[in-house]
């Protein structure tokens, strides 16, 4: 039997990592993990192979690439989340930008060309108008925001000078889980809307902090564009296979094009968990648009790709069944830093 292709998949141990891993080895390939476990999990790496190894170490990134051969790369270890990012500016640059440039020259070095990353919806910052299409400015609002801009501008300058082939997944709310419950949504501290919404649902912090309700929405809270964890993988996968058959400096959104409310969040997992959901109002949190929907006619049309699995029926539906599964886990996390539980 023929080996499989290799990819390596550099954050494979985080959330979407993990899960276009798991996707990766449906289709026939064998990841190679990369993850410095920062923020991933060892047994999230549960496909292929897996190396110890931090992005900004660009020797060990050769290495890696030297020893496997990959038919190419899909870049993830980054630095995630919005609010942390107006705090802590550095670590996001760092990472992001520091880390992308490391990854660059480690595949201009070993002549991988093929290149996928995960870029963001963030690079719009506040958009006049939603839905967003690519062609919109880059007005990124937050450093991470910015970060993710100035990672695509690095992209750009290698595909030039070096002869790369990228593809940026400009992705809005990444959500939901592995329907078999094996992977899931797991950040400590956990910042993001769906998770604490659960928390909340769940008792473990005494309600869900709604920062702001005077946004100039239908109903003052935040639109985001929910997609589902599979529909990013099987996108990145399209996307790498795209560049493999020839295509360059590829910018996509993914996204479904429809937005839901943080209010709607909140009422629709009352009807899945079945639980109160109580919520308190607090002020706008920096750094967040007001409404941040895709256009994402593109993702179809250049990749053949539609978001099969991000009903919010589905999406909820999978998070939360992620969500209860790996409660002892998070409970131990819980107990050993009780500062996180407001
Ligand atoms: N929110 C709350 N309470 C919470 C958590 C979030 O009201 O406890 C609100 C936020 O203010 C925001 C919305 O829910 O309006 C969504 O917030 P998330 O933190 O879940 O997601 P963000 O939109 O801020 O950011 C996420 C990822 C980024 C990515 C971005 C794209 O963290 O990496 O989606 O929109 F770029």
């Amino acid at each position: 039997m023929a080996q499989a292709e290799k990819v390596l998949v550099t954050g494979g141990a985080g959330y979407i990592g993990s899960h276009v891993c798991k996707a990766l080895a449906e289709a026939g390939y064998e990841p190679v993990v990369y993850d410095n476990l920062s923020s991933g999990y060892a047994d999230f790496a549960l496909w292929g192979t897996f190396i110890h190894g931090d992005i900004l170490d660009t020797g060990k990134l050769l290495e890696a690439i030297r020893e496997h051969e990959p038919a190419g790369l899909i870049h993830f270890a980054a630095c995630i989340e919005v609010g942390e990012s107006v705090k802590a500016p550095g670590r996001f640059y760092r990472n992001n930008v520091g880390g992308t440039l490391s990854v660059l020259e480690a595949m201009r070095l070993s002549g991988l060309r093929d290149l996928v990353v995960s870029g963001s919806c963030a690079v719009y910052g506040a958009p006049e108008s939603v839905p967003i299409p690519e062609h919109a400015p880059l007005r990124p609002v937050s450093p991470y925001g910015a970060s993710k801009a100035m990672m695509e501008r690095l992209l750009d300058d290698f595909e030039a000078a070096h002869g790369l082939h990228t593809a940026v997944m400009r992705y809005f709310n990444a959500s939901g889980a592995d329907p078999e419950g094996r992977i899931g949504e797991r950040h400590v501290p956990e910042t993001h809307l769906i998770p604490r919404v659960f928390m909340a649902a769940a008792g473990e912090i005494p309600g869900l902090a709604l920062f702001g309700d005077d946004y100039p929405t239908p109903d003052g809270t935040c639109l985001r564009d929910y997609i589902h964890v599979n529909d990013l993988a099987s996108a990145h996968i399209l996307a790498l296979e795209k560049l493999r058959r020839g295509a360059r400096n590829l910018k996509i959104n993914l996204g479904t094009g429809r937005g839901y409310s943080v209010l709607e969040i909140v009422a629709k997992s009352r009807e899945i968990t079945g639980k109160n959901i109580p919520c308190t109002l607090m002020p706008r949190r920096p750094g967040d648009s007001p409404a941040l929907v895709g256009k994402v006619e593109r993702a179809a049309g250049d990749l053949g790709w539609t978001a099969a699995f991000s009903s919010l029926e589905n999406i909820l539906g999978t998070a939360w069944n992620w969500f209860v599964r790996d409660r002892e886990r998070r409970e131990f996390h819980l107990r050993r830093a009780p500062s996180i539980r407001a």
